[in-house]
């Protein structure tokens, strides 16, 4: 009998062993399971409301999945996300995900990934010049140009129109690889509307480095239209069109309008990204004309399908292999599908789909 009692004794206590230790790993990790490794997820910033939401769904996304997850925001500084990339490496991460700062300063610490057989994953934003890249996640950023720049025409209706338009143009960091598809992309269906002379540029400022805002800032977009404004239309020229490749550099465009006496009632066409909430809230406001929503739940789905793929060493979705050379060559790319948004679809987009709530955008 005293063996017997010995015996449950010892069974009970492995049994206590073994539910403390799957109670310690849990709150370990914060979300359950580790069984399918530790990656890292590198985002830019968290003054942007995107990232915040891309990193959120991610380390959700990834923890269901199974996996631990090494979340880090470096605050728009090239030095601190080097750092964090390197801590990832050092720290044990298998795999990384990186949306960068400047695409073009990450061969470096990427070349120690490399050699340690760390794949990567680029989200969102290309990393150039290295060849530690094996795939690429994002949303078409082309037709995210196209969109915007088609709701221009089709706004003014230019093909009928004789115009001309005033026009200005806005683009974003061009440390940003996307900026050269989302401004390329919005110039192929606008130039031949310049070429015409139905759209006229009267600041002159066409080119992509004379109309790029450092680091997206919505400070530096209002002060480059103040300028616009007082240099080309303080003698009661009305600007009738702007082009902006983002929603926090159209914020800037909005504040600088607004003070200089644009009201709902005669504002310019103005385009935007990202369906931020300070936008949809100036669209409803009739402060700005759509925007384009790029769901982040879509995007961290599938790279959460790419990183169990390459985790398991299966095949890895990709849907474009021909427009992404990083200066090493093509980077394999999955694109996301970008929606066109507007205050005549938000409510199903951004309300019904859970994106927001109503609250949100009052
Ligand atoms: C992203 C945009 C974002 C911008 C500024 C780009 O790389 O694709 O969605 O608005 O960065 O953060």
């Amino acid at each position: 009998m005293k063996k017997f009692m010995g015996k449950v004794l010892a069974l009970s206590m492995s049994i206590m062993m073994v539910l403390s230790l799957t109670a310690c790993s849990s709150s370990d990790s914060g979300s359950g399971s580790k069984e399918g490794g530790k990656i890292g997820v590198a985002m830019p910033t968290k003054d942007l409301q995107r990232w915040t939401q891309d990193g959120e769904n991610m380390k959700k996304k990834l923890e269901e999945a199974g996996y631990e997850v090494d979340l880090q925001y470096a605050n728009n500084d090239i030095a601190t996300q080097v750092s964090q990339i390197e801590n990832m490496i050092t720290g044990g991460c298998e795999l990384l995900v990186i949306a960068s700062i400047d695409g073009g300063s990450l061969s470096t610490v990427l070349t120690e990934a490399k050699n340690e057989e760390i794949p990567v994953i680029a989200y969102d934003r290309l990393i150039m010049d290295t060849d530690a890249v094996s795939y690429y996640a994002t949303f078409d950023n082309y037709k995210v140009g196209q969109i915007q720049g088609q709701y221009i025409v089709d706004t003014l209706k230019l093909d009928e129109e004789k115009g001309p338009f005033n026009l200005e143009l806005f683009t974003g960091s061009s440390d940003d690889n996307n900026c050269h598809f989302f401004f390329g992309g919005a110039m192929d269906v606008l130039q031949k509307y310049i070429d015409d002379n139905k759209l006229v540029v009267k600041s002159g400022q066409t080119k992509f480095e004379e109309v790029a805002t450092p680091n997206w800032s919505t400070e530096e977009s209002q002060k480059r239209m103040d300028n616009i404004l007082t240099a080309n239309y303080s003698g009661g020229e009305k600007l009738d069109v702007v082009l902006s490749s983002n929603d926090s550099v159209a914020n800037g465009i909005t504040n600088a309008l607004k003070a200089a006496g644009y009201t709902k009632d005669n504002f310019p066409v103005l385009t935007g990204q990202d369906c931020d909430i300070t936008s949809v809230k100036n669209i409803l406001a009739g402060t700005q004309s759509m925007s384009v929503f790029k769901d982040t739940r879509t995007l961290a789905d599938q790279v959460v399908k790419m990183v169990t793929q390459i985790m398991k060493g299966e095949t890895v979705d990709v849907n474009d292999e021909k427009s992404y050379d990083n200066g090493k060559g093509i980077i394999p790319t999955y694109l996301c599908e970008p929606i066109f948004a507007d205050v005549d679809n938000y409510k199903k987009l951004l309300i019904e789909s859970e994106y927001y709530t109503e609250d949100q955008l009052k």
